[in-house]
C-alpha cells in the first residue's frame, strides 16, 4: 500500500487559504492513507481561547472536515489531519481520520504542549485503533503525544500497524526518538510536521520541518527538509508490522516481563 504525509507552512487563520494550499499540493498524488499535520488548517500559535473558538470546528459539519470527507471520497484514500474541535462547551485539539467509504473516527490529543494547557481541553476515551481498506489497523496520536512511550506501546498492542502522527513540532528531539518507537513497537510511523515561524505578540514557534516515515525496523524511508513544503508517499508492506519477532527467539511484545516493570 502506499502512504505519505504532506508538510507545508500553513497560514495563521486563513482556513480557507490552507484547504487550497492542501488540495494544490494532493492534486497529482495517488495513495492509500495520507497524514497531514497537527492543526493543518488553522495554524498553532494562538494568542487566546477567543481566538481558538473562533477557529473551532464541530464534526462532521465543520468546512475542514467537510473538505477532508470530500477528498478522501475523490482520492479514494484515507485521510487524517489536524483540527481544532469544539463539542458543547468543550475544544480539543483534535485529529481526524476520513475513509472513502464515509466512516470516520476523531482522536483528541491527550497530552497537551505548553500553552495549549490554557486553552483545550484533554479527553479521558480510551486508545483505539481503526481499520481502513484492506484491514490495515491504525492508530493517531497529535505531537507531543510522542514523548510518552506509552501512547504507541498502548496502540501498537491494540493492534495498530501504522501510527498516524500530525504534529507541530518544535522541539529537536522526536524525528530521531521516532524510530527507536518504530523499533521498538515493531511498526511504521508516519510523522506529518509543519514548516514555518509563527510570531503572535509574545508568543513564537519556530517549526522543525523534517516529517518522515519509519518502518517497523527503524528505517527512514523518506524524510522531509526542514522548510519543505511537499507530499511524499511511499509504498509498504504493512504486514510487516504484524510480525513482533525482533530474532527467531524474540518476540518484544511476549517477551516483556511485565510484573517487574
Ligand atoms: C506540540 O505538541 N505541538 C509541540
Amino acid at each position: 500500500m502506499k502512504i505519505g504525509f504532506l508538510q507545508f507552512n500553513p497560514f495563521f487563520g486563513k482556513v480557507d487559504e490552507n484547504l487550497i494550499k492542501v488540495e494544490i499540493l494532493i492534486n497529482k498524488i495517488r495513495c492509500d492513507l495520507l497524514v497531514l499535520p497537527e492543526l493543518f488548517n488553522t495554524g498553532y500559535t494562538f494568542k487566546s481561547k477567543d481566538e481558538v473558538l473562533k477557529l473551532s470546528e464541530s464534526v462532521p459539519s465543520g468546512k475542514t472536515i467537510r473538505f477532508l470527507k470530500r477528498i478522501s471520497s475523490e482520492k479514494n484514500m484515507s485521510i487524517v489531519g489536524g483540527f481544532v474541535e469544539r463539542n458543547g462547551k468543550k475544544v480539543y485539539n483534535s485529529s481526524i481520520l476520513y475513509c472513502e467509504n464515509g466512516e470516520y473516527y476523531v482522536y483528541r490529543k491527550k497530552h497537551l504542549y505548553r500553552y495549549e494547557k490554557n486553552y483545550f481541553d484533554t479527553s479521558n476515551e480510551p486508545y483505539r485503533v481503526f481499520t481502513i481498506k484492506n484491514g490495515v489497523k491504525i492508530g493517531l496520536i497529535v505531537c507531543f503525544d510522542w514523548i510518552f512511550p506509552e501512547v504507541i506501546r498502548k496502540l501498537s498492542l491494540l493492534g495498530a500497524q501504522i501510527i498516524c502522527h500530525s504534529a507541530n513540532l518544535v522541539m529537536p528531539y522526536c524525528q530521531d526518538a521516532m524510530i527507536t518507537r518504530a523499533l521498538e513497537n515493531r511498526v511504521f510511523i508516519i510523522t506529518a510536521n509543519r514548516t514555518g515561524i509563527e510570531k503572535r505578540g509574545r508568543f513564537y514557534n519556530g517549526f522543525t520541518g523534517m516529517s518522515q516515515i519509519v518502518s517497523p525496523e527503524g528505517r527512514i524511508l523518506s524524510k522531509a527538509g526542514e522548510g519543505d513544503e511537499l507530499v511524499s508517499v511511499v509504498n509498504i508492506n504493512a504486514s510487516v508490522a504484524l510480525n513482533k519477532f525482533i530474532t527467531p527467539l524474540n518476540n518484544i511484545f511476549d517477551d516483556r516481563q511485565i510484573d517487574m516493570y
